[in-house]
């Protein structure tokens, strides 16, 4: 029926403009919009903080059942909190980016991720984005979509994002550590990138972030009839 809450999974690699349609989506929809990369990433800010080694699962473990990540409505990015403390930029810095894929592999940690993402799922009437929704973490979505863009469009776009923050890194950079992440992210042994095989892809190469929106909530209106 057209009141039915629905929950719609938004996957893909690094950069591939997931966060920024997610959350549009979401509101144009009336939704909740989770962004499941910012768990990932706070996880890994405070652990960095901490100073806790990144491969030592249990000290993480420990670490992230005393830890409570939560998300409130922001422009241009939700803000994200992790114990009641705002963190939405730091767990945007290079710092960060270059080292979540290494939090994002500890099978615990994922699991563990995983169980607080389908509580806050478990409702419906949800967009969420990330890495394994579709395939892992809400196998049931009633939407799914895979969201992809070339490396160099990727690229191109991380680099604006930054410009317009002041952090300096190179277009050759990005576009290597881009890579780097995707191959991490998609080779790891526990919930790797994937597409789920009743998942839809876009390609959003040459799309503007209008077209994508419109995209996918076509397709939510063709899941509904
Ligand atoms: O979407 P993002 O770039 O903010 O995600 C940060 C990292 O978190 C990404 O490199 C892979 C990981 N991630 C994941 O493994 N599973 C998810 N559902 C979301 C993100």
């Amino acid at each position: 029926s057209k009141m039915k809450k629905l929950q719609i999974a938004i996957d893909g690699p690094a950069s591939a403009g997931k966060s920024t349609v997610a959350k549009i989506v979401a509101n144009k929809l009336s939704y909740i919009y989770c962004d499941t990369g910012a768990m990932y990433r706070s996880v890994t800010f405070k652990a960095l903080q901490n100073h806790i080694d990144l491969n030592d699962e249990s000290a993480i473990v420990k670490m992230l059942e005393d830890t409570e990540i939560s998300f409130a409505p922001g422009n241009p990015v939700q803000k994200v909190f992790i114990d009641g403390n705002e963190i939405t930029d730091d767990i945007r810095t290079p710092e960060v980016t270059n080292s979540v894929s290494t939090v994002a592999a500890l099978k615990e940690v994922r699991s563990i991720l995983t169980d607080r993402q389908r509580d806050i799922a478990g409702k419906g009437g949800i967009v969420m984005d990330g890495r394994d929704i579709g395939s892992a973490v809400l196998p049931n979505a009633e939407v799914k979509i895979f969201l992809i863009a070339s490396v160099d469009e990727r690229a191109e776009r991380r680099f604006k994002e930054n410009q317009q923050k002041g952090i300096k890194t190179s277009l050759e950079t990005l576009k290597k550590e881009i890579e780097v992440r995707d191959h991490k992210d998609s080779t790891r042994k526990v919930s790797p990138l994937t597409k789920a095989s009743d998942a839809i892809e876009v390609d959003t190469t040459s799309m503007g972030i209008d077209d994508v929106v419109n995209k996918i909530l076509e397709i939510v209106e063709n899941v509904r009839n």
